[in-house]
């Protein structure tokens, strides 16, 4: 059922924030909060969980995954004035408030309420290099006449393994433990044992009352939406014995006419040395606690806090600020889109209303692919991470799948085998170079499997990369699969009749017949790419024998990998074709039309241009462009988990969103402009406000999934944040539609918009140089010709991405000087530039 209203929020660019106006949205829309190691989930009604590293390991607060009502638990204010008590945030108490709001902004949100003349404010947010939450609260009388209000804070400890919380109830009904020290109430749950941490909640003020102990604060068989000491206006003092320890204040505030009061509350988590644990037998040492508590004992210091969060984000995304004549566009790309990134980035595929924080840890593919919508924020933090990840490669160059983030150590929970993961590496090293110049990670030694007696350099490591795909090809030459390849459900060596093994860990059989035509065009592209890096550091043979390879991958995907009107997918372990127009179901595959033609594969006899067309003519909808078509109308062991989906849900032909941005690219590539634009609305949540019912999940990021034609309802979005969709458009939209492209020595620039876009600016800073680019677009007519290399072909470096296609004249003058080619040496500069590019036909 699709709710009747259409809207539930708005954007306020100004303060970079979303406006949520009605509690009840049509699911919970989140936002993160903290991002150094210590991060919180809070939806819209302050629900949700926190969390230090590790949301398995070290889960601060507790969560109910597919609980109902839906999202409840959370960081919560109960106000309760005579026989009237509300929620500040607008849940869970259900009592109808005067007037609601959620604002999410940039790693903070606030909540507003107003009920009975009270206003309500909250202003939750992780302070930088902190690990609490803080929460600044206020009270205001609104009203004539004077009021006795109480508060009580409320939230729900959880015993820090997520998962053992979850399910251990013989265990976990009997260790919860608490202190309690005036206005702090601790959580010391295992504290006396092995676990050296302990966390607590604070507010700076004098208490009129507490309770640690859940039941005594929620009454029995109540819940969060009517807790009896709420409604009865008294706090128990409560001690918390084993059970589920919570902490709650009781403040009684009195407020007269137009009064307002201020609060401070700090939910915090300390980590002690193993001889400093204790002040005393069975007494925890508090100094940790009280320095932390110390920072933010104020409004005026919390305040202090939050701006300097504000100024760190203004800062980010100062970075990069485009102005297009599409406001949609520049909302997505200046705030929302970077933002994404740096959550997915942060926690990859863990911990979000969809992913649960205890299965997976940091993935292989997702990371690296993560890194490029974000390289340009904080480099230092990728260059971190791809040398976390390297350290984590087998010396074959396989890729563990995924690794820990607390040990950073790969493992095979989920499986390996995955074949297209190595090469991502190379991905996420040349975007790293290209956006820094840093060529010294190349040198960086780097162990094989965290095995620091095996180590090499990092180049070394992505030469494995590269070798591992060279001595794993099938029967055509073609890459084999593996385990599975990007689509993590093409499973073809699994051959699984059995509901209780994972599609992710099973396989029978050698593995040495399925083929991926998705990690064909991967290790062209790839491959070429590690080639110009090889050429970039002196080692032009090792360059001319990656050529030599990549060369004989296009002959193969050229004479085994064309179907006539499309790209194959794959061969399965039978060696029957897998997306063919032989098949009776999935016949067209997104993947490897995206892969082998952003790779270049195909645009010289027209095979290119034909995939994208026969993709514009099968898979896309008006919700974005589906994975595949026909749908699997039924299981096939053959193909594995792929057609265990219903049909138009996932990968059986949902529109998996992080695939779309690969035939954005395709387009830009072979100059469509009004087709890369038109994929990129379908896609972007920022163009699809007025589908907020029906999408249902968060309007202002992407989600992983929407669902296909096929499906009961299309269009409805399901596992929104961390998605590598984030980084991949962000990289489509500005590389690629705005042709804004770091290269090695410069940044290229290669716009492919369409004819409305007529003027846009682009201000980007780059290796310490700022460039405030004009770009004018004369192109009267979208449809520019055919002979689109224009001046790319003179330019003064070859461009490393291809095929280079720009607009087909294309004039640079950089601060009054006219450019030859398309790319601005970065050699030449540093501080301020005016850059004005010309497009006409
Ligand atoms: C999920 C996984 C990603 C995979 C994709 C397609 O998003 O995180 O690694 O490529 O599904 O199966
Ligand atoms: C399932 C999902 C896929 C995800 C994978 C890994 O196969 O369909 O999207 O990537 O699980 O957990």
């Amino acid at each position: 059922m699709i709710d009747s209203k259409t809207k539930f929020g708005h954007f306020d660019n100004d303060n970079y924030e979303y406006v949520i106006t009605d509690p009840f949205t049509p699911s919970p829309w989140i936002n993160y909060l903290g991002n150094d190691g210590f991060h919180g989930l809070i939806s819209n009604t302050a629900g949700g969980y926190t969390f230090f590293r590790d949301p398995k390991f070290r889960r601060l607060t507790r969560y109910r995954y597919n609980n109902v009502p839906v999202d409840t638990g959370g960081r919560y204010f109960y106000i309760s004035d005579g026989d009237d008590a509300w929620s500040l945030a607008g849940r869970p108490m259900d009592t109808v408030l005067d007037k609601y709001e959620c604002r999410h902004g940039m790693g903070y949100s606030r909540f507003l309420s107003r009920k009975n003349d009270v206003e309500a404010k909250a202003t939750c947010f992780v302070p930088l290099n902190t690990t609490a939450e803080v929460y600044m609260v206020s009270l205001e009388n609104t009203g004539a006449k004077s009021k006795q209000l109480s508060m009580f804070s409320f939230l729900e400890w959880c015993l820090w393994n997520a998962e053992d919380d979850a399910t251990n109830f013989q265990r976990n009904l009997s260790t919860g433990e608490v202190e309690i020290s005036e206005s702090t109430l601790f959580h010391k749950t295992e504290f006396r044992e092995r676990r050296n941490h302990y966390a607590f909640y604070h507010v700076n003020h004098e208490l009129s009352g507490f309770d640690t102990c859940r039941d005594s604060f929620l009454g029995p068989y109540r819940g969060m939406h009517n807790p009896l000491v709420v409604e009865t206006g008294k706090s128990n003092n409560s001690h918390a014995h084993g059970f589920s320890p919570i902490a709650s204040h009781h403040l009684k505030v009195d407020l007269a006419p137009g009064e307002k009061t201020s609060f401070v509350f700090v939910m915090g988590y300390c980590e002690l040395a193993n001889d400093e644990k204790w002040a005393r037998p069975g007494v925890i040492n508090k100094k940790p606690a009280e320095a932390l508590i110390h920072r933010f004992d104020t409004t005026e210091k919390a305040q202090a806090a939050l701006d300097d969060l504000h100024r760190y984000w203004q800062d980010l995304l100062g970075k990069c600020v485009v102005k297009t004549p599409d406001s949609a566009f520049d909302t997505s790309i200046n705030i929302w889109n970077q933002y994404q990134n740096m959550v997915t980035f942060n926690l990859s595929r863990s911990a979000s209303f969809y992913e649960s924080g205890i299965g997976r840890g940091m993935g292989f593919r997702d990371s690296n692919q993560d890194t490029i919508g974000f390289t340009h924020m904080v480099p230092n933090k990728v260059r971190e991470r791809i040398l976390d990840l390297s350290a984590t490669q087998k010396p074959d160059g396989s890729a563990f799948h995924q690794y820990q983030p607390l040990t950073k150590k790969g493992n095979a929970n989920i499986g390996g085998n995955f074949n297209d993961d190595p090469m991502w590496l190379v991905l996420s090293t040349c975007n790293y170079i290209k956006e820094t110049g840093d060529y010294a990670i190349l040198d960086e030694l780097v162990p094989f499997n965290n095995d620091e007696t095996d180590s090499g350099t990092h180049f070394e490591h992505l030469h494995r990369a590269f070798n591992h795909v060279v001595n794993n090809l099938g029967p055509h030459g073609l890459p084999l699969i593996g385990r599975a390849d990007w689509n993590d459900c093409l499973n073809l060596n699994c051959f699984s009749t059995d509901p209780n093994e994972s599609f992710q860990t099973t396989q029978r059989g050698a593995s040495d017949i399925a083929e991926s035509l998705m990690i064909a065009g991967q290790f062209v592209l790839y491959g070429e790419e590690f080639a110009v890096l090889c050429d970039k550091t002196g080692h032009s043979e090792l360059a001319l024998t990656c050529r030599a390879h990549t060369d004989k991958m296009r002959e193969a995907i050229n004479t085994h990998g064309w179907d006539g009107e499309w790209f194959l997918r794959a061969y399965d372990a039978r060696g029957n074709k897998v997306g063919s127009n032989d098949n009776q179901e999935g016949k067209i595959f997104i993947e490897s039309q995206g892969f082998c033609v952003m790779a270049g594969v195909g645009t010289d006899n027209g095979r290119a241009k034909k995939a994208m067309d026969s993709v514009a003519e099968h898979l896309v909808t008006d919700y974005g462009i589906m994975l595949q078509q026909p749908a699997f109308s039924g299981y096939d062991k053959y193909l594995g988990e792929i057609s265990s989906y219903p049909p138009g849900y996932k990968e059986n032909a949902g529109i998996f969103c992080h695939n779309n941005p690969w035939i954005i690219i395709s387009e830009a590539m072979l100059h469509n402009p009004d087709r890369s634009l038109a994929y990129f609305s379908k896609l972007c949540p920022t163009y699809l406000q007025d589908k907020q019912a029906l999408r249902r999940s968060e309007p202002y990021v992407y989600s992983q999934m929407v669902a296909g034609a096929d499906s009961a309802v299309p269009g409805q979005a399901k596992n929104s944040w961390l998605t590598g969709t984030a980084s991949w458009s962000y990289y489509a939209a500005v590389q690629y539609i705005l042709g804004i492209r770091p290269d090695y020595d410069g940044l290229r620039i290669s716009p492919c918009v369409p004819a409305e876009w007529q003027e846009i600016n682009v201000k980007r800073t780059f290796r310490g140089a700022r460039y405030d680019i004009d770009i004018v677009n004369d192109v009267s007519d979208a449809s520019v010709g055919d002979d689109h290399t224009g001046e790319c072909n003179t330019s003064n470096t070859s461009d490393s991405t291809k095929p280079c296609v720009t607009a087909s004249r294309i004039s640079i003058v950089v601060d009054g000087n006219a450019l030859i080619g398309n790319l601005i040496p970065f050699a030449e500069f540093s501080g301020d530039h005016k850059v004005v590019v010309t497009l006409t036909k």
